[in-house]
């Protein structure tokens, strides 16, 4: 599988067919991970952790024996950091045919935070289950898909400007057109898609409209989905991140601009 392809077919996989992780998958992905930058040079860390030893469980996964948890020191821009990381490995996790879902909100946070030893100058700030999705998916999995419309996406003209906020997207070369489908795709809590892009030549300006509510964490969780985004445009496009506001008028929070 291409990288589009993988970012493509990835989705949450909720229900585990009950089989270990392969020693061979384990040692992949923590090779992997070891190699894992992101271009604001924060320090992402993965912690593997055995779900029996640890009495590790998420009320909407089935048939799991394996978690990674993943942390970030408290420093500015941390989560489109931990973002831009962990889904280089959910991407390379699906390359081998491991399924993963991030999972912010729907776990015991302290059991977890615990078991990777967080320390006082970290956030936990997500986690995943990493097995082999069964063929069929659990009522919990089906109705949770449901509830976020998990298989669709907000049209590509909602997401994508030329210029300001005012002129969608509507002709850009196949290469651009790629990049920003592969955008598309990224998942994001709850399925919000709060990423805009707003292309001025070739520089692309990353927005983050709305906001969650609710949760009451010391991190934004949209800014974790930003950084999912930015990971796959870039592993599509390439292309140099910048923290340059270019000043569009926007209801919406500018995050980061690549140049291809
Ligand atoms: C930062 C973040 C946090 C998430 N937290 C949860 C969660 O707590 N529980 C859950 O079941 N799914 C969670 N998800 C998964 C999203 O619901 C899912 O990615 C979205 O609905 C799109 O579906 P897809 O991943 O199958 O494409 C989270 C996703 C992200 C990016």
């Amino acid at each position: 599988m291409d990288i589009k392809e993988v970012i493509r077919t990835r989705k949450s996989f909720r229900t585990f067919d009950g089989r270990e992780l392969s020693q061979e998958d384990k040692d992949a992905l923590a090779a992997y991970a070891q190699t894992i930058e992101n271009p604001y040079g924060i320090p992402v860390s993965f912690v593997w952790l055995d779900a029996a030893q640890y009495k590790l469980s998420s009320p909407v996964i089935n048939g799991e024996h394996f978690y990674v948890a993943v942390k970030v020191p408290k420093v500015p821009r941390c989560e489109e950091a931990l973002g831009f990381s962990f889904e280089k490995l959910v991407l390379y996790a699906w390359s081998l045919g491991v399924g993963t879902t991030w999972i912010a909100g729907t776990m015991n946070r302290s059991r977890f935070e615990e078991a990777a030893q967080t320390g006082p100058d970290e956030f936990m700030m997500v986690v995943s289950p990493l097995g082999y999705p069964a063929a069929k998916q659990s009522f919990v999995d089906r109705r949770l898909r449901g509830s976020v419309r998990g298989d669709e996406r907000l049209p590509f003209e909602q997401l994508f400007f030329e210029g300001d906020f005012a002129t969608p997207l509507l002709d850009c070369d196949d290469a651009v057109k790629d990049a920003l489908e592969a955008v598309r795709w990224y998942p994001s809590a709850a399925n919000k898609q709060p990423c805009r892009v707003v292309k001025a030549g070739d520089a692309f300006h990353f927005y983050k409209k709305g906001s969650m509510g609710g949760a009451n964490r010391p991190w934004d969780s949209q800014k974790i989905d930003m950084g999912i985004a930015l990971c796959h445009f870039m592993s599509v496009a390439g292309g140099v991140l910048s923290i340059a506001d270019p000043g569009i008028a926007a209801d919406a929070e500018y995050i980061a601009t690549v140049t291809i």
